[in-house]
């Protein structure tokens, strides 16, 4: 596992951009796994930069974002698809047709975890942005989720929507459930790309890197992965030194 502490918001950003550049300078026509969530938003920044100053082309890459709400209007502005397109896609040249993101809104769930789970045994993510929730969680996958879970319906935790209810105008209108990649698809991609930042990740980035491997820390299955960056800001590598 590879971790490099950022000074600056600018160059986290700029740090985790370089990971994405360097699979994509390999291959134009790369598969990104991609999160939602405010810690990617300065990446997402980079690769719009990046495609605007110099020409980077997403024409070629597939994506697969982690999770999506259920039953949440594809419209409403904290819908995954739509942040993703606000903060990413649109700023790109990526072809949404390459674009994958689980339906939160079909009517047969169990078949659309399915089908989730059968795009990702037929591709391969080279890169997989991750985010980790304060209480270890990664994508959906909350404490004591099994390690080799595929895509399925969650019940979010009490933590993670009060933690999410800063998008929303209320506690209320977060949406109690989601459809989140598995931790076993999550593992199968060549490499993780871990983001983390601010103090109240701090200590959830210390379980994951030095704490036990276990189910009640999501995140702590990285330490088995071969190929993990872990990018993080001073305060959320805080309890490391
Ligand atoms: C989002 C996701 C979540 C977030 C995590 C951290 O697609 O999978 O695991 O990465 O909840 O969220 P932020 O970045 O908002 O602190």
């Amino acid at each position: 596992m590879k971790i490099i502490v950022a000074n600056t918001e600018k160059e986290f950003g700029e740090l985790a951009f370089a990971e994405i550049k360097k699979v994509l300078d390999k291959n134009p026509a790369c598969t990104l796994g991609l999160a939602t969530g405010s810690t990617p938003i300065p990446l997402y920044d980079e690769m719009a930069k990046d495609h605007q100053q110099n020409g980077t082309s997403y024409k070629q890459v597939h994506s697969f974002n982690l999770d999506e709400y259920v039953g949440l209007p594809k419209e409403h502005p904290e819908s995954y698809i739509s942040f993703m397109t606000r903060n990413l896609f649109s700023r790109i040249d990526i072809d949404m047709r390459n674009v994958n993101i689980p339906n939160g809104l079909a009517s047969d769930i169990p078949t659309e975890c399915a089908r989730y789970s059968d795009l990702l045994a037929h591709a391969q993510v080279d890169i997989q942005v991750l985010g980790i929730g304060g209480n270890g969680h990664i994508a959906f996958n909350e404490p004591n989720t099994p390690f080799d879970s595929t895509t399925h319906q969650v019940f979010l935790t009490q933590k993670t929507i009060s933690d999410n209810a800063r998008f929303f105008n209320g506690i209320d209108e977060v949406p109690k459930s989601a459809l989140t990649m598995g931790i076993g698809e999550i593992f199968k991609a060549k490499k993780l790309l871990m983001l983390a930042s601010g103090k109240n990740k701090a200590d959830a980035v210390y379980r994951m890197i030095r704490g036990e491997i276990t189910p009640s820390c999501p995140a702590s299955i990285l330490q088995n992965h071969p190929d993990v960056v872990v990018i993080l800001d001073k305060d959320a590598a805080a309890l490391l030194v």
